[in-house]
């Protein structure tokens, strides 16, 4: 592990607050170019009313000196407006657990008689410090021509088709839809879900894709099981909130086919060139791209592509029965302002882990400790 970050920080606390410890001086870096990936995983239809309250902005507290990064660990900060708001309430203990969330098994761990203290720091509002870290990690990747992007597919079972069309255009036509879908047909069906949803109290849940482009071949590696770049991916990716499925590439639609209909078959790319082929990335190509850029744990140089499956969002209007902990006596849960959908927002977020693990996984491959070794590096 070369790179290192912690985030702190409560949904209703003062600020979150991030540490990133390893990256390398000589980065630029902007709070402007972090906020723009906030204000991405703050937008999305079907997010509730805490979105309107906050409006993330990121505070760079140390580690950059006149916008370069400096080799200190990077310290960040981002506000939450909705502290004030909270700050001096008295509010009940919950006591209630909601099925689905934090709440029954932190508070049996921790020992916590108000399910408030464990849902708290379970929130996904966490996730904006990771977003902002993310964003950093997307900076360094820049440097080196790696690009991440995100799209959903499906939401409350509507499914996209998605167009056989380069990422990069993928992505623009995710940025132009509030449900950061590439397709406007299936983009509408998705908005129709989640007002119905929203209409009968109920929550609903996705799938999105990441794709890291510009990867080089060998970040990874095959010889142990932490070394695996696809392993690595899907812990990252698996470590948020509400996310219960990674796959690599379409990892559950190659399991029904039969090997010689999945592999991705290699080419000599320079035929001139076969008598005395090397093994460097410029000599091969792949028709296809069904090993979703991993062979062996190891980046194979084809776009690396992480889909995620998000299940319904645990807080609904409609009441759930469960237990109250203080009586012992059956309960229903009581609704607490919540977002209806979120996998827009979640993509957003899963661009974030999937920077950090490649920028990771490139400053192992690379070394240095600063931008211009690195580069030497890469060359
Ligand atoms: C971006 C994002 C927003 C979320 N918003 C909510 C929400 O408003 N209400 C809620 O109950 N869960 C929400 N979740 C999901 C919960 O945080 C998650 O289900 C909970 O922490 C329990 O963790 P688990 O689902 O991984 O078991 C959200 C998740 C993400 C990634």
């Amino acid at each position: 592990m070369t790179l290192r970050f912690l985030t702190a920080g409560e949904s209703h606390g003062l600020c979150l607050m991030a540490i990133i410890e390893g990256m390398p001086a000589g980065l630029h870096l902007s709070e402007e170019e972090i906020n723009v990936d906030l204000r991405r995983r703050q937008g999305g239809y079907g997010r509730g009313q805490r979105m309107k309250i906050e409006r993330d902005k990121v505070e760079l507290l140390s580690g950059v000196a006149k916008g370069l990064t400096i080799g200190a660990p990077i310290a960040l900060r981002i506000e939450n407006k909705d502290w004030a708001n909270w700050k001096d309430r008295d509010v009940p203990p919950w006591t209630v657990p909601r099925p689905g969330h934090a709440d029954l098994a932190g508070a049996t761990k921790y020992g916590l008689g108000d399910l408030r203290l464990v849902a708290e720091r379970a929130s996904a509002r966490e996730t904006a410090a990771r977003v902002a870290v993310g964003a950093v990690t997307k900076r360094l990747l820049t440097e080196f021509g790696i690009a991440i992007g995100s799209y959903v597919t499906e939401i409350g079972g509507a499914i996209a088709e998605i167009p056989d069309l380069p990422p990069q255009e993928l992505w623009k036509r995710a940025e132009a839809s509030d449900v950061r879908c590439p397709d406007p047909i299936v983009a509408e069906a998705m908005r129709q879900r989640i007002d119905e949803a929203r209409a009968a109290g109920d929550s609903l849940g996705g799938i999105f894709v990441v794709v890291a482009t510009g990867v080089p071949v060998g970040l990874g590696s095959h010889v142990h099981w932490d070394r695996r770049l696809d392993s690595r991916l899907a812990a990252a990716v698996m470590s948020i909130p509400a996310i219960k499925g990674v796959e690599i590439g379409p990892a559950f639609e190659n399991a029904r086919k039969r090997g010689t209909e999945v592999h991705d078959e290699i080419f000599v790319k320079l035929k001139a060139q076969s008598s005395k082929l090397k093994l460097q990335t410029s000599n091969f190509k792949r028709h296809s791209n069904r090993a979703g850029g991993i062979e062996g744990g190891i980046s194979n140089g084809q776009p690396i592509v992480v889909r995620a499956a998000m299940k319904p969002i645990p807080t609904t209007v409609t009441p759930l029965r469960s237990v109250d902990l203080v009586t012992g006596e059956p309960a229903t849960t009581q609704y607490q302002r919540s977002d209806v959908c979120a996998v827009p927002a979640a993509s957003v977020v899963g661009e974030a882990m999937v920077a950090w693990v490649i920028a990771d996984a490139l400053m192992e491959k690379l070394g240095g400790d600063s931008i211009e070794e690195m580069k030497s590096r890469w060359k």
